[in-house]
């Protein structure tokens, strides 16, 4: 199966797509993951990356598209995967519809996360992230960091967290990413979500809507 996940910064994709991947055993590819560790080893991809990632703003097409090829193309996400990030604006989704179409595949799903901006904005100052194997932790003003409960590693908040720059992010969402809502009705594989429920109950509305898609 091939699904996307889409919706605003903070709205829990990567939160859902990684248990569904867990689930349906296939592979969890975040591109705001691939970019941080390109960051974080300094490789001449995260070198071109980190102004945009670190602003809020969407790295060029060109550079996201070749990582995401790439990715796509290893042998553990041939029979399928959950892509968390991709496409991200018309362009995106133009090109990756025609490279599925080229290989005769199609996608699934795109799971669509929808949530309140006031919501976004309080998950995403509360976010803390394990440097280390990217788990991600809620925070409240009076007890942040700590360390990462799976390896012990201290957390830290993403740069692009600040405030401002989520504010930006949530701009350049509702401009470029948002439209994308619409082209994947349009293409009847949209499957809207509320995601303002906490976690488990998000994941079990997904579990059912996929669900009910098998046993069609
Ligand atoms: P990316 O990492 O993809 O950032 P994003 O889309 O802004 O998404 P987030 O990771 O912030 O949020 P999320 O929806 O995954 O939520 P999460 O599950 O983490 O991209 C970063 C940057 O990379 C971009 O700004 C851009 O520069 C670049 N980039 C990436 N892809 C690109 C592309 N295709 N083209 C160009 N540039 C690209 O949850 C957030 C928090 O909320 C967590 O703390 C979590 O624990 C909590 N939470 C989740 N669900 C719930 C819930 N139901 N209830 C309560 N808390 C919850």
């Amino acid at each position: 199966m091939r699904l996307i996940m889409i919706g605003p910064p903070g709205a829990g994709k990567g939160t859902q797509a990684e248990r569904l991947a867990a689930r349906m055993g296939m592979p969890h590819i975040s591109t705001g993951d691939l970019f941080r560790i390109h960051l974080k080893a300094s490789t001449e991809l995260g070198r071109q990356a980190k102004r945009y990632v670190e602003s809020g703003g969407l790295v060029p097409d060109a550079l996201t598209e070749a990582m995401v090829w790439e990715r796509l193309s290893q042998e553990d996400a041939r029979e399928g995967y959950v892509l968390d990030g991709f496409p991200r604006n018309l362009a995106q989704a133009e090109e990756f519809q025609r490279r599925l179409e080229a290989a005769r595949m199609g996608l699934d799903r795109a799971v669509y996360l929808r949530v309140a901006e006031n919501e976004l904005m309080r998950r995403l100052t509360g976010r803390w992230w394990c440097p280390e194997c990217q788990a991600t932790y809620q925070r409240t003003a009076a007890s942040p960091g700590g360390a990462c409960e799976a390896c012990g590693v201290v957390l830290i908040q993403r740069e692009d967290d600040r405030p401002a720059t989520v504010r930006r992010r949530l701009r350049v969402y509702f401009e470029e990413t948002a439209p994308l809502v619409g082209y994947y009705r349009d293409r009847g594989i949209l499957l809207e979500i509320d995601g303002n429920a906490p976690v488990d109950a998000v994941a079990r509305s997904i579990g059912e809507r996929l669900a009910e898609d098998e046993s069609r």
